[in-house]
């Protein structure tokens, strides 16, 4: 099922390679996509994320400053309340906006939608990692002025951004204000009812603790009252220019400004520097934290933006050699496109550090900032190849979490540890448990990023002192949510539970969840049993660590081994769980357009019983753990369950092309593909102003790497079968693997492995045949599968109409 997707127009967006954005000034437009605009030029280093609103300070529609894991708690109150819901959210809270840059000519303010614009640029460049804008006018009284600006959130130093502003009177003298603020706004009204928002607060949430006020710097701090954090974030400025000039400054508990007077020059450039930090802390003494932010205006103020920038374009220059996926011979928006993903998981990742990927990375508070199994399942894959690193970071983080963890699991009446489905601080923030607390997947989701991250690292140490600790509290979960169950012949079932498909819940046996189980319960005895004989030391640490008694890892195997995986002899697929086959179908052709996604129209209830489905679920399991199917059944499954799923979540699209892809259904997983890769772009869901779907971004490398690439790890060893669209010429992407980096070049004719650093690799190509790579033999190339014909469906559509 596919919604209309609109893409912006070449003319107003040119589908340049290496960034995107717009080269005319439209007023409307300005205004109307104001929040699209704020979420697509959003920067952001994983650390501190700042909207992309305009340095005018207006137009405004979600405007936003957002630190990663900077929160406040709020009660959430339940009409009927039961044991075990959480009684505490968690919401990322929009900081003091340091951006805001006046501008007033001979008295008047520049406002762009106002003004006589001659030309136009404003666009994200990739390259070097920042928001670039040129803008020239004519004001009204006809003087010709033009303005650079280049905004950016850096990767060397996470706690800064810095802007570059230029104005150059071009054509007369002016007497020219820059006010650069930087200001607490009262939170806006929100965007009536859509549960996937962050709810609001009722009253003032940051209190203002003092503020510092020098020359041309300004600091202000706060602190949250439940969360006990507390928040430093400033500014300072550089003026350069040969203009004469005054200024003065003022500083408030919730506004600073400095103001610039200049007695502007024909042709003579007006330079200005500013730079932001934000710091916060947990529990800390506000001056302290007035300090560090200080210390960071210092070291920027003496680097300078010319080597901030420098740096800047270093590290996103060494992102794109380890991330890049160049595809050629397609209509050049797609590159583009491709690469407005890929910095997009360089924005929410790359100093992360400490903390998660929120499912709107830092772009948006949807979602209030709340971690995910996205991170493992769609942001995770792609760091292991490209940012080991990075993975590794992410995966220690969720290992922080475990005392958490083990506490939910107790107060849940568990053993183990189970993870939250949604989270900041570790503690689970679902109000709504049957699509929440239910979804203990999660746990298995975090065992097979875990397993993936081994494997395609080596990375033994991280598995013996943090991740083997996961895998025994997993596991031990699993054990003891499961049972035995004698109207199964005695299989080990798992009841109560909800999958990734959020359109059915509560169910037993859910498939996914019993085959992701499945696999963290084996990983987690097959990891003990191996240290037990190769890392006695550390196995013994952890058994000490974890009480781990003699006979569990024995009790894991045999849960494995009796695993309950529905089957369905008559339809031959594996049934959702239990009771999905039995439901009444939902009605397609009777459900209009305006009524997706269903969740806003219908009563979860209406939803459970009924076979509709929001995101991909058995067919994700055949992705993730693809080994485990025979073709046949891949097919059936794909087959049954494709026609009935809405992708009402942004996480369906992806992997129902990967999937396709491996069955053959070669214009299905392009169209999906192109679905999953424009998501935001072209604002399918009709809520990119909300923030970036950061899971379907990661879904996109999937679908290129694992889809078309046809690219596997199963058991560590790194597989590819290829299948390129037909109006695509090749297809080119490097990845890490245990300390080697290979590139992989996909041609319709040949393709080729290249091992570009590191001694020996072997791959499978097309699925089988060995390709070993040296360094006296590092490159090899080998035919590309042919293309095979499309394969008929095994099922009718019970379908809705297909929408373009
Ligand atoms: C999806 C979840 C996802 C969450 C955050 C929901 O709509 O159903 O699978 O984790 O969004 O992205």
């Amino acid at each position: 099922m596919l919604r209309e997707r609109r893409l912006p127009p070449p003319d107003i967006f040119p589908p340049e390679p290496w960034a995107l954005g717009g080269v005319h000034f439209d007023p409307a437009l300005s205004r109307d996509f104001a929040g699209q605009a704020e979420t697509m030029f959003a920067l952001s280093n994983g650390y501190l994320g700042i909207r992309g609103t305009p340095d005018e300070g207006r137009p405004l529609q979600e405007p936003g400053v957002f630190l990663n894991g900077f929160y406040e708690l709020r009660p959430l109150n339940y009409g009927e309340h039961a044991y075990g819901f959480p009684r505490v959210g968690q919401s990322i809270l929009n900081c003091p906006d340091g951006t805001v840059i006046k501008l007033f000519i001979d008295g008047e303010p520049f406002i762009p939608a106002e003004a006589e614009v001659l030309s136009f640029r404003r666009a994200v460049d990739f390259r070097i990692g920042a928001l670039v804008r040129d803008i020239a006018w004519a004001t009204p009284t006809g003087r010709r002025m033009r303005l650079r600006t280049l905004r950016l959130v850096s990767f060397e130093h996470r706690h800064l951004a810095a802007i570059q502003y230029e104005l150059v009177p071009e054509d007369a003298d002016a007497e020219i204000v820059i006010s650069s603020e930087m200001l607490h706004r009262a939170p806006l009204p929100g965007d009536g009812f859509d549960p996937r928002l962050a709810a609001g607060f009722g009253d003032r949430v940051l209190q203002p603790v003092g503020t510092r006020h020098k020359a041309l710097r300004a600091i202000l701090s706060y602190s949250t009252a439940r969360s006990a954090l507390v928040l430093g974030c400033g500014m300072d400025h550089v003026l350069e220019t040969t203009c004469p000039f005054t200024q003065e400054g003022t500083c408030t508990d919730d506004f600073a400004a400095v103001a610039f007077k200049v007695q502007g020059r024909r042709g003579m450039p007006i330079r200005l520097w500013k730079y932001l930090a934000y710091h916060y802390a947990d529990r800390s003494d506000p001056a302290e934290v007035r300090s560090q932010v200080a210390w960071t205006l210092d070291r920027a103020v003496q680097s300078g933006f010319p080597s901030i920038l420098k740096q800047q374009e270093a590290r996103v220059g060494r992102f794109w050699a380890h991330a890049d996926v160049e595809v050629e011979g397609a209509e050049p928006r797609l590159q583009q496109v491709i690469r407005w993903n890929l910095f997009q998981l360089l924005q929410a990742t790359e100093r992360a550090e400490g903390h998660g990927v929120g499912a709107r990375g830092l772009t948006g508070k949807s979602y209030e900032g709340h971690y995910f199994w996205d991170t493992e399942i769609y942001v995770l894959p792609f760091l292991i190849y490209t940012q080991p690193r990075i993975a590794r970071n992410l995966l220690k983080f969720r290992y922080d979490m475990l005392d958490r963890a083990r506490a939910r699991a107790k107060e849940l009446g568990h053993r183990g540890a189970t993870f939250p489905w949604r989270t900041i601080n570790g503690d689970e923030a679902s109000a709504y448990y049957a699509a929440g607390t239910a979804q203990y997947h999660i746990n298995a989701d975090i065992a097979h990023a875990l397993r993936k991250y081994v494997e395609a690292t080596g990375d033994e140490d991280f598995l013996h002192r943090f991740g083997a600790e996961i895998l025994v509290e997993t596991a031990r979960f699993w054990w003891d949510l499961g049972f035995f169950s004698p109207r199964h012949e005695g299989r080990f079932c798992i009841n109560g539970v909800t999958g990734p498909d959020e359109y059915t819940a509560v169910v037993d046996n859910n498939y996914f969840t019993n085959l992701m189980a499945r696999e963290n319960l084996y990983y987690a005895a097959d990891t003990l049993d191996a240290m037990r004989c190769d890392h006695p030391d550390a196995f013994t640490a952890l058994a000490d660590r974890t009480g781990l008694g003699v006979e569990e890892t024995a009790e894991w195997r045999a849960a494995a081994a009796r695993m309950y995986l529905p089957w369905d002899e008559r339809l031959r697929i594996h049934p959702q769980d239990d009771s999905f086959l039995d439901k009444e179908a939902w009605d397609f052709a009777n459900t209009p357009e305006d009524r997706y996604p269903l969740l806003l129209h219908y009563h979860p209830l209406n939803l459970y019983r009924r076979q509709v489905i929001k995101q991909a679920d058995t067919v994700l399991a055949m992705f993730l753990l693809g080994d485990q199917f025979s073709p046949e059944e891949r097919k059936r499954n794909f087959d049954y369950y494709d026609p009935i799923t809405t992708h009402d979540s942004s996480l369906s699209v992806c992997i129902q092309s990967i999937v396709a892809n491996e069955i053959g259904y070669a214009r299905k997983a392009r169209e999906y593909f192109q679905f999953a890769a424009t998501m935001d772009l072209s604002d399918i869901g009709g809520n990119m102003r909300h923030g970036a779907h950061i899971a379907s971004i990661g879904g996109t490398w999937l679908a290129l790497v694992c889809g078309f690439a046809g690219m596997r790890d199963h058991g560590g060893r790194l597989s590819f079968r290829p299948r390129l669209p037909e109006e695509w010429s090749a297809l080119r992407f490097p990845l890490a693997i245990r300390g080697r980096r290979l590139r992989v070049e996909v041609g319709h004719d040949v393709t080729t492995y290249h091992l570009v650093e590191g001694d020996e690799l072997t791959v499978l190509h097309d699925g089988v045949v060995e390709v070993r790579l040296t360094t006296t033999a590092p490159t090899a190339s080998r035919p590309t599968p042919p293309p095979v014909p499309e394969p008929i469906p095994d099922f009718a559509p019970a379908a809705p109409p297909a929408r373009s």
